[in-house]
């Protein structure tokens, strides 16, 4: 199993492409069921989840063909999706459950074929995971939907879901989505309330639209779909992955460094994170083709913060920011309001020397000056960020564990470190 070793104290510098966003690639993929024309993907990034995902969907009867494979680290990858016929309408345990993402299925398929049975994707290191937003969604779009071994089994009567007025009690990511692709061919107007805002989502938005589907409301909480017969394809562009480009600026800050950001219209997408960040001591340049993060300060500087939907600070940024602030001027407290469990990097952050103590979702950090490198443990993907972060600036060498959890998000993580100067080698043989 690789383990990723890192010789820290170089000061990083340069330029980083950031590859396509994770987190909008997956839905985008999930709505090429909804056209039976050639539905193309470009800046697609290439991850563990995007293969898993694609093997899922060729399932369904999916085909995928590369137009482009991508070389160059600033390239991400050009895929042709058709599905002229839905040949399967079951996405499988054995699948489901290596990416959670796949229960996006679900509203394509029920939208398409007025069916859908779907393996419960259970739960994750970071929580338990509930798709109940998700079910109770598309019952007031008319599905009738039964629990049976283990599988979600939707029926929409007729073949067709109804237009509904779905109010979402917390806001939820995946669910936004599913009901969202779903409605896009329902018969008649859906409306979905306190719907989640992620720059992602907007990208699904923007895609689906581009299909052919009529929806407004765009960046709100309040999502208005008039359904149509159906979509026809469309040519689309993966948006920058704002987690990743986040994850870099901090690794620039911690090693005193200055990485150029690669990506089109990064600053927008990066509206949440970037506040926080400044807050935190760094500094942000807009540039011809990105944007170019530094620390403005000598020592970065203790905040107070929660993890929110967007705009807030994203969850998905927290792991990577405990990381910065184990350095910080004074004290630090996070407090992650999303997931039940997200603070598993803590106990691998302390064998390193950090000082933090966590009461139920609150972590409260002492900055120390050096943190000192150690053998640890990659728990999900972002913890696993964190501790490379950790190790770019620790003394000596780190080891870092079960890096497989980093290839679910970080595409070429350890080119483009390497390229800005980090001392950073992946290897199955890592002596420890
Ligand atoms: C998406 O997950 C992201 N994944 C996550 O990124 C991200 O952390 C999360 O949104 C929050 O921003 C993808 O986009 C593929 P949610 P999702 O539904 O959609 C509860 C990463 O690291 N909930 O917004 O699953 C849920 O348990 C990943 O890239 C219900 O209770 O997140 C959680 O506490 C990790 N019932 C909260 O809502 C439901 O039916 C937010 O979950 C659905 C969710």
């Amino acid at each position: 199993m690789d383990r990723i070793a890192i010789t820290g104290g170089y000061r990083l510098e340069g330029e980083i492409p950031i590859s396509g966003a994770k987190n909008a690639a997956l839905p985008l993929m999930c709505a090429s069921l909804l056209t039976k024309d050639p539905f193309i993907l470009s800046n697609l990034p290439q991850l563990a989840d995007i293969s898993t995902l694609k093997l899922l969907l060729k399932g369904h009867g999916v085909r995928a063909k590369v137009l482009n494979c991508g070389k160059s680290l600033d390239q991400g990858r050009t895929i042709s999706f058709t599905t002229e016929v839905i040949t399967s309408t079951v996405a499988p345990y054995d699948i489901v459950r290596k990416m959670r993402a796949s229960i996006l299925v679900l509203g394509p398929l029920l939208a398409r074929m007025g069916e859908a049975t779907v393996s419960l994707p259970g739960g994750c290191a970071i929580g338990n995971r509930p798709i109940d937003l998700h079910l109770k969604g598309f019952e007031e779009m008319g599905a009738t939907i039964e629990l049976e071994e283990g599988y979600v089994r939707a029926v929409a009567p007729g073949g067709r879901l109804k237009g509904g007025n779905v109010h979402f009690p917390m806001i939820s990511v995946g669910a936004t989505e599913n009901i969202l692709m779903a409605a896009t061919l329902a018969s008649g107007t859906t409306t979905i309330e306190n719907a989640a805002r992620e720059p992602e989502i907007s990208d699904l938005v923007n895609c689906l639209n581009a299909m052919g589907a009529n929806i407004k409301g765009i960046g709100t909480k309040t999502l208005e779909i008039v359904g149509v017969d159906n979509l026809h394809g469309a040519e689309y562009a993966v948006m920058p992955d704002r987690i990743e480009a986040g994850s870099y600026a901090i690794a620039a800050a911690m090693t005193r460094g200055e990485i150029e950001l690669k990506g089109k219209d990064l600053m927008d997408a990066m509206r949440g994170t970037i506040g926080i960040l400044r807050e935190a001591g760094l500094r942000f340049q807009e540039t011809e083709g990105g944007i170019v993060a530094t620390l403005g300060t000598d020592k970065v500087k203790g905040i107070n913060v929660s993890t929110q939907p967007y705009p807030g600070f994203p969850t998905d940024m927290q792991a990577q920011v405990m990381a910065m602030m184990t350095l910080c001027d004074g004290a630090s407290v996070i407090n992650e309001t999303i997931f039940e469990n997200r603070f598993m990097h803590v106990p691998e952050l302390t064998r390193m020397g950090a000082d933090i103590t966590v009461h139920g979702s609150t972590a409260t950090l002492r900055g120390i000056d050096q943190l000192l490198g150690a053998p640890v443990m990659a728990t999900d993907l972002r913890a696993s960020m964190s501790l490379i972060l950790a190790g770019l600036v620790a003394d000596r060498q780190t080891f870092v564990n079960r890096i497989y959890h980093l290839d679910r998000g970080y595409e070429r993580l350890v080119e483009k470190l390497s390229a800005v100067g980090a001392k950073i080698i992946r290897d199955a043989n890592l002596g420890i």
